[in-house]
């Protein structure tokens, strides 16, 4: 069986820098590996602890958790917000670790940051690692990504990555996540 990835934008805008790296993983996927995006984390409300116990979890969150428990791993693309995680990101992050069957823990997770800067969103990467920690995710270490001057590297008529070393790149480290995933889930 193909092993399963699904993505996770940490950007809500249409023209998303770091969702044309999204959109460009699936036609860098090594044989083997199907590449899918998750729902747009958009819809998830604000974490509100009253909206848990009243209503439940939205159903934004348990699409989201299901989809993830499907997967074999998840990719982060996202930006980095003021040298860390957008909120949007952080919220849809806090709702998922109330749920009682946590998607996230044990879960081989990748990350990816662009910027319209020099380094990439380095600095949010730590944060992320960070919080899924306590998330208990199993983050591939390396190789990393980091995409810094995205802008100069995408068509934004195709909404792809054409920068051929970012594709590399990518394509490199989508490689190791798919060993990454087998010997997590050995
Ligand atoms: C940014 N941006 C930014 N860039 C960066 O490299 N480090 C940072 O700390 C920040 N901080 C930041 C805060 C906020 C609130 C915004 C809106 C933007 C710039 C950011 O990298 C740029 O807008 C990207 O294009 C955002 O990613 P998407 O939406 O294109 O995927």
């Amino acid at each position: 069986d193909a092993i399963k990835v699904v993505t996770l934008l940490g950007s809500l805008r249409k023209g998303s820098f770091n969702g044309m790296v999204a959109r460009t993983l699936p036609g860098l996927a090594p044989a083997g590996m199907a590449i899918s995006a998750l729902p747009s984390i958009g819809d998830i409300p604000l974490y509100d602890a009253d909206i848990q116990q009243e209503e439940g979890f939205p159903p934004a969150v348990e699409t989201l958790a299901a989809q993830i428990r499907d997967a074999d791993g998840v990719v982060i693309v996202t930006p980095e917000y003021n040298y860390s995680v957008p909120g949007g990101l952080k919220n849809a992050i806090d709702w998922l670790s109330r749920l009682p069957e946590q998607p996230l823990a044990g879960k081989p997770v990748l990350i990816q940051t662009s910027s319209m800067g020099a380094i990439g969103g380095a600095r949010c990467q730590y944060h992320l690692r960070q919080i899924l920690v306590f998330l208990d995710a199993m983050v591939m270490n390396k190789p990393e990504f980091m995409g810094g001057v995205i802008q100069n590297k995408v068509d934004p008529q195709t909404g792809e990555v054409v920068d051929q070393s970012t594709r590399d790149h990518l394509s490199g480290q989508l490689t190791a996540f798919g060993d990454y995933i087998r010997r997590v889930k050995a």
